[in-house]
């Protein structure tokens, strides 16, 4: 990483500011100084930094990511995973505590933290577990791992099946002033399930997970929320009957929030058939990219119908967050049976283009999806320090070339994870350049060629 030239700041100039938290949407400049977003104007003589034409957004904040260290460093590193985080625009990530050893110790959490602040491109806020070893069966030491710093718990990848369990660790929550983020999925109904139970499942001969499984583990959480008074995040809503549910539950004012992810919002259960968009009516021979386990993520991506329903609850506003669920994996995880292929895609780099696209295409606004990766998630993480161009604040931004398409070249990604469905995609709209607490995280080459002066 690199600062802008000592202690003369740096004037960003002439950029589209979009700040939903400050409700900002204008041509406006920015000048930052000491690794902070000044409130004086730049002095005679601060580099500029001409950006006409570019987007100019607070650093996405990321509720959900797997870095895999520590004891999956074949898959990513803390190192990698932020760097690829950068590249996408992310200055926050919360990672998830599907390591090993799991995050459910105070050694767990500080290893992180020690790790992040010594290998990591930008910040890094973990998550400890609800259960120890997330097995389901006993609680961690809530209390230690709050202590420790974690900023929410979650047995993600794995639901909490006990009803009893879950309130309890909803109790403790509740105690200590944080969330519980659940991998929403009734294990006895989505056993065995490797894609969303429907057309495709019954096609391919796979076994699927219905939506049901989704949906009756969030009506069941919504019900405890509201037992406990604790707050719950449904982590990647998949599902439209979900939807209804969270509907339901913020009608009630119950401090239950939700996140969705790109891939669920851009992509449907066709894609495991190698097939972009709604199944066809009339079913031919099966295309040669299908069983394509780049798009085998858990929860499964499901129809046309579940997508619309997830984009109109973001356009509205019930869902909070966009979260990737990055889940990096090597070629031997996925280069095998579908049936036996890990789950997850590898989510840092694309999402920026994948969301910028569905903007392009009218699907979404471009306000609702800047919120849904700063104002939204910072909000949930009840930090007002970040999500925000606020003068004093450090300066986390980034900046993004909305018209600008490229190719997803996942042998490009700095994430050792190189299993995305987007291989070859065309995007438009990209990340030129990542400043985290005034520090240069990541610079395109593109940006680096008109002579910036900032590396
Ligand atoms: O697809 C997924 N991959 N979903 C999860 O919940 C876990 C994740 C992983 O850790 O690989």
């Amino acid at each position: 990483m690199s600062a802008p030239p000592e202690g003369r700041g740096l004037l960003i100039r002439g950029g589209r500011l979009c700040d939903p938290a400050r409700g900002r949407d204008e041509v406006a400049d920015l000048y930052l100084s000491d690794g902070k977003i000044a409130l004086e104007s730049a002095p005679a003589g601060t580099p500029v930094l001409e950006v006409g034409g570019l987007l100019i957004s607070p650093g996405f904040i990321d509720l959900h990511v797997h870095l895999r260290e520590p004891g999956f460093e074949d898959k990513e590193t803390i190192a990698t995973g932020t760097q690829a985080a950068a590249r996408g625009g992310f200055t926050t990530v919360c990672c998830m505590p599907n390591t090993e050893p799991p995050t459910d110790s105070r050694a767990a959490v500080e290893f992180i933290l020690r790790r992040a602040a010594t290998h990591g491109a930008i910040r890094v806020l973990p998550i400890g577990c609800i259960t120890k070893g997330r097995r389901g069966h006993e609680l961690a030491e809530m209390g230690e791992l709050a202590a420790a710093g974690v900023v929410g718990f979650s047995d993600d990848g794995s639901p909490v099946a006990d009803s009893r369990l879950m309130r309890q660790a909803m109790e403790y929550s509740r105690a200590f002033g944080l969330p519980v983020i659940d991998h929403c999925q009734d294990p006895a109904l989505s056993q065995g399930g490797v894609v969303n139970e429907g057309a495709v499942s019954s096609r391919l001969g796979l076994v699927g997970m219905p939506a049901a499984a989704e949906e009756v583990m969030v009506a069941r959480d919504i019900a405890l929320a509201e037992l406990t008074g604790a707050c719950l995040h449904l982590a990647h809503l998949s599902a439209a009957s979900s939807v209804e549910h969270l509907r339901r539950a913020k009608a009630l004012g119950l401090p239950v929030t939700a996140e969705v992810t790109p891939h669920h919002l851009a992509l449907t259960e066709g894609r495991v058939m190698g097939v972009l968009g709604p199944l066809p009516h009339k079913l031919g021979p099966l295309p040669a990219s299908a069983y394509d386990t780049n798009a085998k993520v858990n929860p499964p991506l499901r129809t046309e119908r579940d997508r619309q329903a997830l984009l109109a609850a973001l356009r509205a506003g019930l869902i909070d967050a966009i979260a990737t669920d990055h889940a990096p994996h090597t070629l031997v995880d996925k280069e095998c049976e579908f049936d036996d292929a890990a789950f997850g895609i590898s989510g840092l780099e694309t999402a920026a283009g994948v969301l910028l696209t569905l903007v392009d295409k009218g699907e979404l606004e471009l306000t609702t999806v800047i919120a849904a990766l700063t104002a939204g998630p910072a909000r949930l993480l009840g930090r007002p320090d970040l999500g925000a161009l606020r003068a004093g604040a450090a300066a986390d931004l980034v900046l993004i070339d909305p018209r600008a398409e490229w190719a997803v070249e996942p042998a490009q990604f700095a994430s050792k994870g190189h299993n995305t469905p987007l291989a070859g995609a065309r995007l438009r709209g990209k990340v030129l350049a990542t400043i985290y607490g005034g520090h240069i995280a990541y610079l395109d080459p593109a940006l680096e060629m008109k002579g910036a002066p900032l590396a």
